[in-house]
């Protein structure tokens, strides 16, 4: 695998803003090799032997958590879970004080989700030896379902003959409320991609054109209406309803949404008949996107939950050399 020694700037991975391109891409090239012993007969190599990682998950998740609980696996390391009502979390204990817990025991690597956006930045300023990884906080990041669904279109547009810049993205939804939106961003944004969000204004906020927001950092644009906002688009990326993080009204009422938001077959063939849709799940069938399109052949969805395992693999594995490459620094000098 690509040395990492003077790429990866920061030893935790919290977000992809911040992340160079370079950065971007040596994970997304890593996820590439490592897809490989996913094909194998045996899928096991010995390369984070002897490392141990914590899954820490205080919000609800299947598909992000089991895949890097195999991720983990694979590569030889030792697991364990904790989910929220198992945690101390739920005695009272502060979060802090659960990952001073948790670090006591040497674990090489925490993998965190928390409903609180900033939870996994706050471990990684307190945390002295342990990597902090980001599996999804609030509704600020969600780094590696960027990672895993750059992954994906890359893959597609490779049989196309194409690479993964100068695309024309659309992402549709619920903008406010999304980590994966946000990541997304980011990625598109460092590769240079154009970006539509598309969605009514309660939930695709006109600041996100600001001069201080992404529209400061590359070409995005807000569109009010589904045809318009797909217009010609190489990717589409729906987003779920976040109904459990919208307190107010955002829409009025969800039949009106997906008549007007949700992304449908009829839609997509008049105006991005190209196009290729991906969905992070789970999926409201039939509100954010139709069955037609989830099951229908411009559909990645299951390609990317495959792709998460790889794109997992590779997450673990740089970091957990990164660690030991900046720890034996530590010790010659
Ligand atoms: C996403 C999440 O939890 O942010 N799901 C996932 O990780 N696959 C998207 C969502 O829940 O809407």
């Amino acid at each position: 695998m690509t040395d990492t020694d003077c790429i990866l700037a920061s030893r935790h991975l919290l977000g992809i803003e911040g992340l160079t391109r370079e950065e971007l891409l040596l994970f997304l090239d890593n996820a590439d090799n490592f897809s490989e012993v996913m094909t194998r007969e045996i899928k096991k190599v010995p390369a984070l032997r002897g490392k141990t990682v914590i899954n820490l998950f205080l919000e609800p998740s299947t598909r992000t958590r089991s895949s890097f609980e195999i991720a983990a696996k694979i590569l030889s390391a030792d697991t364990i879970n904790i989910s929220g009502s198992e945690s101390s979390t739920s005695k009272g204990e502060t979060l802090l004080d659960t990952a001073h817990t948790l670090e006591a025991m040497n674990p090489d690597l925490l993998i965190i989700r928390h409903k609180e956006s900033g939870a996994p930045h706050l471990l990684a300023k307190h945390l002295k030896r342990t990597v902090v990884v980001n599996a999804g906080d609030g509704t600020h990041e969600h780094p590696t379902q960027a990672l895993l669904d750059c992954m994906t279109i890359r893959q597609h547009l490779r049989i196309k003959g194409r690479g993964l810049s100068g695309i024309k993205v659309a992402i549709v939804g619920d903008v406010r409320h999304s980590r994966v939106a946000r990541s997304n961003l980011y990625a598109h944004l460092l590769l240079g991609n154009e970006v539509t969000l598309v969605g009514p204004e309660t939930l695709v906020p006109q600041d996100f054109l600001g001069p201080k927001a992404f529209g400061g950092k590359g070409k995005i644009s807000i569109a009010r209406n589904l045809q318009d906002g797909v217009k010609g688009a190489d990717v589409v990326i729906c987003l779920r309803m976040q109904l459990e993080r919208q307190a107010g009204n955002y829409v009025p009422n969800l039949e009106e949404y997906s008549r007007e938001f949700g992304v449908s077959e009829r839609v997509l063939k008049a105006h991005a008949p190209d196009s290729v849709v991906l969905h992070p799940g789970p999926a409201n069938r039939g509100i954010e996107v139709s069955s037609e399109v989830l099951d229908g052949p411009r559909s990645l969805f299951r390609m990317q939950v495959h792709n998460g395992v790889a794109t997992r693999m590779a997450v673990l594995f740089l970091l957990a050399t990164h660690k030991d490459s900046t720890h034996k620094e530590l010790a010659a000098a």
